[in-house]
């Protein structure tokens, strides 16, 4: 079947609503979410959304504090913009009917977490994505302009490729004229014509065995992109939150927010020893990437499988007023944390590099928008600040929105693009084969390219991804056409862009460490 529409958002998470609730005023629009329209990362985020709200905050210290976490290689320019154009998303935020926290004076209850030298996330309690998810998809849902597609997996955007011309990457005139998507219900192909298309398709988190990701986040977007031969960028720096519950055998693994340690609550290891203080001034509240590598270091070093987080002077009453749902969830596992000390461990959370995007959203690919966590928009550079990530996605599909508005009136449908090819047959015994690869995928960033890296455990992970890769490919040839074989795709594709952008590196930055190169080279720094 054949679908147009003016706007094609692949996507249902902030990213992709909020573009979506923006452009629906100017023309058709079509939202394709490959399971639920709520199961997306934007609906795990905890604890909340960065923005300058009051006195003594000021723009320049929110500047200061993302341009100090990104480590050199944030674009300034965009990270000034982020920053003031923080306030009036949020309004927005709240116009489509979210709720922030409000003290009793009605001023905004504002946190804070690692690397902001002041209180400045706006929240929900501790589920502050569930609330953002809540609001848009509802206000989505009675939007006229409107249609959602759940369980549709986009396979692969279309560009002139599909019409059997050459394209290579870096070429300027690459066009997208909408996506291929599978219908996971009925197991057909259909062909979705745009004038223009975002993409929206968040984070790369089950690239890895431990993930604070649900299992949607498998780069879809970025090996999308890539394969239609656009530029993808930093894909080295992958994020590992420093404190997800240990909790063996549950993916993904259950946050810890930042926000606790906020609140005051300290990381200890089995000795009960504040050790944080050791590596760097700021204690349990430093950036994320040196206090994930402090975790790993004392786990190495004591032979431990977490360290602990202790939130036990912050009281009951509190923690059941802030983190009411982490309260509950450790509950229900059998411990009390106004009693006892929470076991954690880091994990994978987020990917700071993704689909080069620039100040509008604009993808190396015309009429291709990228935004959320699939995109690389200068924003985070090496290291992304605490509750930032919500803040740029609701900013660029603002952006992207807006640009999308001006430029549609140039575009037409285009004709005669074919519909899929899906030759193949199905083979039982080969979903073992595709689960295997996938979980082997998994050990291999787990193991050889997570918090601490070396050139030869990444030569190893290479080596192996390419073997199953081959594996992968001769499967997709053959086979009929499945979710997780997909998926296993896109992840080893993205997998290959993070190991050669590690390979690639010869330094230590932000959240790439090895120790192969342990000195960061001033040589490398943004300047922009
Ligand atoms: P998502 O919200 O992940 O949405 C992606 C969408 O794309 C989903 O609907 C998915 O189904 C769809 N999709 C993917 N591939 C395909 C495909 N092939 N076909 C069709 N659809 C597809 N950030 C903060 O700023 N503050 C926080 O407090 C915070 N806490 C977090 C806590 C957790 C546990 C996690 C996991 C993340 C947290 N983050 C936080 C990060 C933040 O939530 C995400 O970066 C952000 O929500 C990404 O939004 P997005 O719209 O780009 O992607
Ligand atoms: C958290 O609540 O600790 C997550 C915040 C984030 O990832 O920005």
């Amino acid at each position: 079947m054949e679908y147009k529409y003016d706007f094609l958002v692949i996507g249902s998470g902030l990213a992709g609503l909020s573009y979506a609730l923006k452009v629906a005023e100017h023309g058709k629009v079509a939202i394709l979410t490959k399971t639920k329209v709520s199961e997306t990362n934007t609906s795990y985020a905890q604890g909340g959304i960065a923005a300058v709200t009051y006195k003594p905050d000021d723009y320049e210290k929110h500047i200061k504090d993302t341009l100090i976490a990104g480590d050199g290689l944030c674009n300034r320019k965009v990270v000034e913009m982020v920053v003031k154009e923080a306030p009036g998303q949020i309004e927005k935020l709240i116009g489509w009917g979210t709720n922030f926290d409000r003290e009793s004076s009605g001023k905004f209850d504002l946190a804070k977490e690692g690397g902001h030298s002041e209180n400045r996330i706006l929240h929900h309690k501790d589920n502050t994505g569930f609330e953002i998810q809540r609001a848009l998809s509802q206000a989505v849902m009675n939007h006229p302009n409107i249609t959602v597609y759940e369980y549709y997996f986009a396979i692969d955007v279309i560009t002139q490729h599909h019409l059997g011309k050459l394209v290579r990457r870096y070429f300027p005139n690459i066009e997208c004229y909408g996506a291929y998507a599978l219908d996971l219900k009925s197991g057909l192909v259909h062909t979705f014509l745009s004038k223009v298309t975002m993409i929206a398709t968040g984070g790369i988190g089950n690239l890895y065995h431990t993930t604070t990701n649900p299992s949607i986040a498998t780069g879809d977007g970025i090996a999308m992109v890539y394969r239609a031969k656009g530029i993808v960028e930093n894909m080295e720096f992958v994020q590992f939150h420093p404190t997800s519950l240990y909790n063996p055998g549950e993916r993904p693994s259950f946050l810890i927010t930042e926000a606790m340690r906020g609140h005051g609550a300290i990381l200890r290891n089995h000795k009960e020893e504040d050790f944080m203080t050791k590596y760097d001034e700021r204690g349990s509240l430093a950036p994320r990437d040196i206090v994930a590598r402090a975790i790993d270091t004392e786990m190495k070093m004591s032979g431990e499988e977490h360290v602990y987080l202790d939130c036990r002077k912050i009281g009951k009453d509190e923690l059941l007023k802030h983190f009411p749902n982490i309260f509950e969830k450790c509950k229900s596992i059998g411990f009390d944390i106004s009693q006892e000390m929470i076991p954690v461990v880091p994990a994978a959370h987020f990917s700071c590099g993704g689909i080069k995007a620039d100040i509008n959203g604009c993808t190396s690919i015309n009429r291709l928008y990228a935004s959320g966590e699939t995109a690389s928009t200068g924003l985070h550079g090496a290291n992304r600040l605490a509750s930032n990530s919500l803040l740029e996605a609701i900013v660029f599909s603002d952006k992207a929105a807006n640009h999308s508005i001006n430029c549609i009136k140039h575009y037409d449908y285009q004709s005669g693009i074919p519909v899929w090819n899906d030759e193949g047959t199905t083979h039982p015994e080969e979903m073992v084969l595709i689960t295997q690869n996938y979980k082997e995928v998994q050990q291999i960033f787990g193991y050889y390219v997570a918090i601490v890296r070396s050139n030869i455990r990444l030569q190893r992970a290479l080596d192996r991804l390419e073997i199953i890769f081959e594996e992968t490919e001769r499967l997709y040839v053959e086979s009929k056409l499945s979710q997780i074989l997909c998926e296993l795709r896109n992840m080893i594709n993205v997998g290959y862009l993070i190991i050669k952008g590690a390979q690639q590196r010869k330094e230590s930055r932000g959240l790439h460490y090895t120790i192969d190169y342990p000195k960061k080279n001033a040589a490398n720094d943004m300047h922009e």
